[in-house]
């Protein structure tokens, strides 16, 4: 595996590697990593001649009162995962390298963030497509992996391809979870070990709203509310949202139908996790 801290240095090399005609998937992370980002990579390996991962904590993506500072960071450990794993060029540039010159654009994303994330996180999307706008700049990718756990990222990137006419295609990967349910995050090692016990019911209220929309169940706020007492009932976070919206446009439906994600976040004393299911409902 070949290793880069040096964006122009990186991008010498993939010319040398397209003009060689390897196609290159990438996979873009935060690092911290575990089965949900080796599972996107899985993809990769299996669908192009090269797989490169970058990671990255971004601090534009980060409020001024999120968990920058907190963010679980191990090179060491990332290094030899992402290795064995089958990535071929690992990008792991320092923030001075990213932002190195002085700041003179703000990229402002219009649809698909005044709900969900977007709405309780303000800039957390414009975080997310200015850096990712200078990946792909910088990777030149055939494909990009994302994984479904972050659902709106998946249906804001989905956009940003569209908008600004990215030769890439995106591929969206199911959410990896923990034998008890609990969706995969880098932030699961922020929960006292109580909300470690407490997690998994994210999933199971995801479930129990599921089998309301399979049994029938056609009105919102039912099936909300539904969710809503079991999250309540089994864990001592506070709950943040719990939609359910048409995918991937993100809009409100009237009723329960067609294409839509089940969302929710809950925050925790350290972390803050979402989860999602999507259905197909006829
Ligand atoms: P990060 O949270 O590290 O996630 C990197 C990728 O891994 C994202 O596409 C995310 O959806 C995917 N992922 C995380 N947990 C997963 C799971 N349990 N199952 C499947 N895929 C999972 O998302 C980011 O980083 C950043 O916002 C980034 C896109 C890198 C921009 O900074």
């Amino acid at each position: 595996m070949e290793i880069f801290t040096s964006k122009k240095t990186l991008q010498k090399r993939i010319q040398q590697l397209k003009d060689n005609g390897k196609s290159i998937g990438f996979v873009p992370t935060m690092g911290f990593l575990h089965e949900g980002h080796l599972k996107l990579v899985e993809e990769s390996v299996a669908e192009n001649d090269l797989t490169v991962m970058s990671i990255f904590v971004n601090p534009l993506q980060f409020g001024p009162q999120e968990d920058f500072h907190d963010y679980p960071r191990n090179h060491e450990q990332d290094r030899s995962l992402a290795e064995s794993a089958g990535v071929d060029i690992l990008f792991m540039p320092d923030v001075a390298e990213m932002y190195d010159q002085e700041r003179s654009f703000k990229i402002n994303v219009l649809q698909r963030t005044d709900q969900l994330c977007g709405k309780s996180r303000p800039g957390h999307f414009d975080g997310v497509a200015t850096i990712l706008i200078k990946l792909f700049h910088i990777v030149n990718p055939q494909r990009v992996y994302f994984g479904l756990k972050d659902a709106q990222q998946i249906a804001v990137v989905d956009s940003l391809i569209q908008y600004f006419d990215f030769p890439i295609e995106l591929v969206a990967v199911d959410t990896v979870r923990e034998q008890d349910g609990l969706a995969r995050s880098s932030r699961n090692v922020n929960l006292t070990s109580l909300e470690r016990k407490e997690a998994p019911s994210l999933y199971k209220a995801l479930q129990v709203g599921k089998q309301r929309i399979c049994q029938g169940e056609r009105n919102i706020e039912k099936v909300t509310r539904e969710i809503y007492d079991y999250i309540e009932k089994n864990t001592s976070g506070k709950i943040d949202y719990i939609e359910l919206l048409r995918f991937p446009e993100l809009q409100p439906l009237q009723t329960i139908e067609g294409k839509v994600i089940l969302a929710i976040a809950v925050q925790f004393s350290k972390a803050r996790l979402i989860d999602n299911i999507i259905l197909n409902v006829g």
